[in-house]
């Protein structure tokens, strides 16, 4: 099977750019252009990489996997050829496994005869297109026309790593995650609610960013290997690597663990008092919750960016404000940021009286 059956038309890098795009690319040079573009009013490069990123990290080689990988990809992809190494058959089965993970069950002929999967991959990038790759990039890295003028950036699916998720830290995100970010946005960050777009949408723009995500990890551990072992890596030993990681992610560990215990003042003294001895939460958030431990200067993310603890008083939180959205954050942490998952040192009660201190500094009356 050829990965172009899977995804009918690869995204052109240049020339035809899809309409969305150009309806960015407008908007920017609207908006941004005056304030940014001094006097360069070249048309951004859909693809091309994104050169703050290059030029500011360049010497740290953690940091420089982080840049867009046309080049790296396409000498990768012409010595494959070369060696006659199918790398597309190996991507196929990674991304159909994956999906039919999901969707075998609701139609086996129409999956075996790859039309179903393709369908909502197809779809999928139609929206993805339109939506998102204008901050996301066409192939995920994260360097879309309007990233350089986005903090924190857009996310780049190629590096494996995502923010907020219910698996364990280092597992991959599941659907309902990527589902929950893309139907609610991200606040404090210009990544958008996408409630209006119709939930068929949604379910298929979370399946293109999964490919996108499965297929930059894939193409990334292959070059990774290759780079560490200076022979090409077996692009098979590759791909069950990736399956059996993203398989992990579908299993039913989701946290909170238990029902949200009483919020009363006795769990919030008890919050504080964690925050700011045994969970240490105040070396990073303060004492009071601003942001502004001794530490907090120090940090960037996995992406080469600085990054802030956040303030905890102004009641914004990116993974949502559900109580049990709170509780999953500290308990998990914050993939790619220095946030830790509080679960390993605290039981999930210790964690109830921290979502409660949090949702006291934030201003809210105990309300039971
Ligand atoms: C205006 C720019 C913009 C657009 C358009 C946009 N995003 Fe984002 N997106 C961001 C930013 C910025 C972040 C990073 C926020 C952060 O790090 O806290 C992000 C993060 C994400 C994440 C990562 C969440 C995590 O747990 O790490 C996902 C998934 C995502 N976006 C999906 C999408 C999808 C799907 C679309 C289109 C339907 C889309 N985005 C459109 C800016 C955008
Ligand atoms: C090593 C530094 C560090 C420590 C220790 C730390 N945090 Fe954080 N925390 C951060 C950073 C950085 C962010 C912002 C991440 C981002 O912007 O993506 C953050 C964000 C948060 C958020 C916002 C989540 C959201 O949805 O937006 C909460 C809540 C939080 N931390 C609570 C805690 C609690 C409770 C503790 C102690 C158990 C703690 N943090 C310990 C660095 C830290």
């Amino acid at each position: 099977m050829q990965l172009s059956r899977v995804i009918p038309s690869e995204p052109s890098r240049r020339g035809s750019a899809p309409a969305g795009l150009v309806f960015w690319a407008l908007g920017l040079l609207v908006f941004a252009g005056p304030f940014a573009c001094k006097g360069e009013s070249d048309q951004p490069q859909w693809d091309a990489a994104d050169a703050t990123r290059k030029t500011e990290f360049v010497d740290d080689e953690d940091l420089v996997r982080d840049l867009p990988f046309a080049k790296d990809l396409a000498s990768l992809a012409a010595f494959a050829a070369e060696e006659e190494w199918d790398l597309d058959g190996n991507l196929v089965d990674l991304v159909t496994g994956e999906s039919e993970a999901r969707y075998g069950w609701e139609s086996r002929a129409l999956l075996d005869s790859d039309s179903f999967v393709g369908w909502r991959l197809e779809s999928g990038r139609r929206t993805y297109e339109r939506e998102c790759a204008g901050c996301h990039a066409l192939n995920g890295d994260g360097g879309g026309p309007a990233a350089q003028y986005l903090f924190p950036r857009p996310r780049n699916f190629r590096k494996r790593e995502f923010k907020f998720q219910s698996a364990p830290v280092g597992g991959r995100p599941r659907r309902e995650d990527l589902m929950r970010t893309v139907t609610k946005g991200l606040v404090g960050s210009a990544m958008p609610a996408f409630r209006l777009l119709p939930e068929e949408k949604r379910h298929d723009v979370v399946e293109y960013v999964r490919y996108l995500s499965i297929r930059g990890e894939f193409e990334q551990t292959l070059l990774e290997w290759t780079d560490l072992d200076g022979e090409f890596a077996d692009p098979d030993e590759v791909q069950e690597l990736v399956e059996d990681r993203w398989e992990r992610s579908n299993n039913p560990v989701t946290v909170p663990l238990i029902a949200e215990t009483d919020f009363d003042q006795d769990s919030i003294e008890r919050g504080r008092l964690l925050f700011t001895n045994a969970a240490a939460c105040n070396g990073c958030h303060g004492d009071t919750g601003l942001g502004d431990g001794p530490t907090a200067d120090s940090f960037r993310d996995a992406w080469g960016y600085p990054i802030r603890p956040r303030d905890l008083t102004t009641g914004q939180f990116r993974a949502g404000i559900d109580p049990s959205d709170i509780y999953r954050v500290i308990a998990n942490g914050i993939g790619g940021t220095p946030m830790p998952g509080a679960l390993g040192n605290n039981t999930p009660e210790e964690i109830w009286d921290l979502v409660h201190f949090v949702q006291h500094l934030t201003g809210k009356e105990v309300s039971r």
